[in-house]
């Protein structure tokens, strides 16, 4: 695989001897404390081995308690008493959250909603990011934080703001109109140029001049917004808070320009706030913030997000700044983590690239929307159940530490799932043919189908260099480019295999339909290389309706009614009586067409992912596929490799025999199963951990 680098990587220290370890702490939030408790939240966090925490991450008022006073001396001592105790400190800007006085004095920072509503003050990131009064305010504080901490030593790294857009991604505020102007004239150059590029001579919407150019407001109850002006303006979003970052990293790095500033990203598969494979460019280590989805996924989506981060690392260690030892407060009902699943998650970041483990929060907040979030220390306190999970997963990092598994790398797959954050967007728009289109569904589905067939896959962003994967795979990549189709093209007449999903290169970056059939990416190119042309699609989407395919599976939400090229294979077709109802009998439902030296597949319905799994015998080139319950990924040093092994399912064991020079560096609800051989079997939420040489 190509070695692929972040020119700016740099990876904060800790404060051990030779500032090397698995970073592993909390966000913390000692100013919602009385200082007495302070001491005992250093005790615990040594006892626990905690290395590192995130501060003051909404400490704004409390720093600048009014516009013309500041107050370092709580942040000077509790700096102090981490650093003597060997806590190196991630130290934010604080600007998440501004401070009540600024939004009394300055109301003109609050952000707008679609419908004209000024967002109001109290929660967070209540500011508009296109706001030149805001902005001065927040590198003001930036600056101050750089001169007074740039040179202290327990300070190792920035945590500059905190999940950028989580509360003011789409502002409809006079300022962000302007902005969007300014942005449109940027990108588009002329008012014909946006004219055509936004299809404006549909339904009246044409444009003479930049000032005429609107946001996407609220339009009335049954309005469709123009979908080519609702992807611009999520990418100008995308664009003014990654110009915000940009800012307050440089004010930071301009006092201080030897500690490396990260932001934390907000990726799992439900949730594309940002096109992060632009902000990946603009971090100096890569982290993110990850909540658990409950359930039977639970695994497998911890690692299809983590995947996609990883390839935003860039072959390089990351960081989870934030994951919940429990559950959390902030969806309609909040699951707990079972025994074994706080080590099992955290473990499971690791396996996957992490080389730091923090959570929200250190201490469980006694007050506040949050009170009811778990922390590392829970209500109950230090003699609880979750205390002492947390003290076993830090000596579990320590032990991996100790084994020399920090900066070792992930060994990648020979396949790649293409993610694109336009398409994200895109799936989410109003006007497609089903509502029910999700890109991040569908590529959790192929990760997914991928681990059934004990074969893991990469999740790499669509516009990275994915040309030496031998697969590429795009479920519902809706948007392609022409120069992304003719990179395609490119990768199979090289050899390459390329398998396209059933809503793949529908539209181009201008929310545009390729005409001649679907999919019409690429000015028929993509038709091309699959020999396939479409003429409709089926659209279902209820259970009961399902199509069933000649190979065994099923479709329930979308089939192309679709024509092949003499020369095509047709691997299977629509087959029995709803099949015969929606007159798809016989259609072609997989084909196989040889492209250059390679080959390129059409999967021209939804599968799940038993389907999936099976439909990789062809494409692995196997007779058949064994599913299995077990993950398996290694990491790879100069001298070492660490295999992690864990069970994805709830019920079944997972078996392993492990090679003979295997040592176990750690085992988790897991039992050596055989005394002849080497072999293990993993239970519900099992781990087993081991080091063998190269
Ligand atoms: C994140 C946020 C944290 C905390 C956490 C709760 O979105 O960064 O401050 O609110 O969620 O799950």
């Amino acid at each position: 695989m190509k070695s692929l680098t972040n020119s700016r990587f740099s990876w904060p220290a800790l404060l051990t001897e030779n500032a090397a370890g698995i970073a592993f702490g909390g966000d913390y939030n000692p100013d919602q404390w009385p200082e007495d408790v302070w001491a005992q939240d250093i005790e615990l966090m040594k006892r626990a081995g905690v290395n590192v925490v995130a501060l003051g991450i909404f400490s704004w008022d409390r720093i600048q308690p009014t516009e013309d006073t500041w107050n370092f001396a709580w942040l000077d001592r509790i700096i102090a008493q981490l650093g003597d105790a060997g806590i190196a400190v991630d130290l934010a800007t604080s600007t998440a959250s501004a401070p009540m006085w600024l939004y009394k004095k300055y109301p003109q920072v609050l952000p707008v909603d679609k419908y004209g509503h000024t967002v109001h003050a109290g929660s967070r990131q209540s500011w508009r990011p296109t706001s030149k009064v805001f902005r001065e305010f927040a590198l003001e504080m930036c600056r101050q934080l750089a001169l007074r901490y740039g040179n202290n030593p327990t300070v190792t790294s920035w945590h500059v703001g905190n999940e950028y857009g989580w509360n003011n991604r789409h502002d409809y505020s006079e300022d962000a109109a302007q902005a969007f102007t300014t942005w449109c004239e940027n990108k588009y150059g002329t008012i014909d140029a946006l004219n055509e590029a936004w299809g404006t001579s549909f339904w009246s919407q044409e444009v003479r001049s930049f000032d005429e150019v609107q946001l996407p407001y609220h339009m009335g109850a049954d309005s469709m917004v123009n979908p080519s002006q609702q992807l611009d303006f999520e990418r100008f979003g995308n664009d003014m808070l990654l110009d915000f970052y940009r800012a307050e990293r440089d004010a930071i790095q301009s006092i201080c320009p030897d500690k490396p500033c990260t932001t934390n990203f907000m990726i799992s598969t439900d949730q594309c706030s940002m096109d992060y494979q632009q902000w990946a460019a603009e971090v100096d280590f890569v982290s993110n913030d990850h909540y658990f989805h409950e359930g039977e996924s639970h695994l497998d989506e911890l690692t299809c997000s983590d995947a996609l981060v990883a390839a935003l690392a860039q072959g390089k260690p990351w960081y989870v700044m934030e994951h919940s030892t429990s559950a959390v407060q902030w969806k309609p009902l909040n699951a707990r983590k079972r025994n074994g699943e706080l080590l099992r998650d955290s473990l499971a970041h690791v396996a996957i690239g992490a080389d730091a483990i923090n959570f929200f929060q250190w201490r469980q907040s006694r007050f506040g929307a949050e009170a009811f979030h778990s922390a590392m220390v829970p209500h109950a306190g230090e003699d609880s159940k979750l205390f002492r999970g947390v003290c076993e997963l830090g000596s579990s990092l320590k032990t991996l530490s100790d084994a020399g598994l920090q900066g070792s790398t992930l060994k990648p797959s020979d396949t790649a799932i293409l993610f694109s954050a336009a398409s994200e967007w895109a799936t989410r728009c109003e006007t497609l043919p089903s509502k029910k289109l999700s890109h991040w569904h569908d590529v959790l589905a192929w990760y997914r189908g991928f681990e059934d067939a004990g074969a893991r896959a990469d999740v790499v962003p669509l516009a990275n260099d994915w040309s030496d994967y031998s697969t590429v795979i795009l479920p519902t990549v809706l948007v392609l480019s022409d120069s992304d189709t003719e990179r395609l093209a490119t990768f199979a007449k090289n050899g390459g295999r390329v398998i396209i999903g059933y809503a793949t290169g529908l539209i181009d970056e201008n929310f545009h339909i390729g005409l001649g059939g679907y999919p019409g990416a690429g000015n028929g190119l993509l038709r091309d290389m699959l020999g396939v042309r479409g003429e409709e699609f089926n659209i279902l989407g209820d259970e009961d309706q399902a199509i069933k395919l000649s190979n065994g599976a099923q479709s329930v939400l979308w089939q192309n009614d679709i024509s092949v090229r003499d020369d095509v294979d047709v691997l299977a077709t629509y087959t029995g009586e709803a099949a015969d109802d929606w007159e798809l009998n016989n259609i072609p439902a997989f084909t196989r067409a040889r492209y250059g030296k390679g080959t390129a597949y059409f999967v021209g319905c939804d599968l799940d992912r038993a389907a999936i799994a099976n439909y990789l015998g062809e494409v692995l080139q196997t007779e058949s596929v064994t599913t299995t319950n077990l993950l398996h990924t290694v990491r790879e040093s100069e001298n070492a490799v660490f295999d992690f092994y864990f069970a994805r399912a709830e019920t079944d064991l997972a078996l392993v025999c492990l090679p003979q020079d295997a040592q176990v560096l750690i085992i988790s609800s897991a039992q050596k199963s055989s005394d002849t051989d080497n072999s293990y079997a993993l239970n519900r939420n099992g781990i087993l951990i081991t080091k063998r040489g190269r």
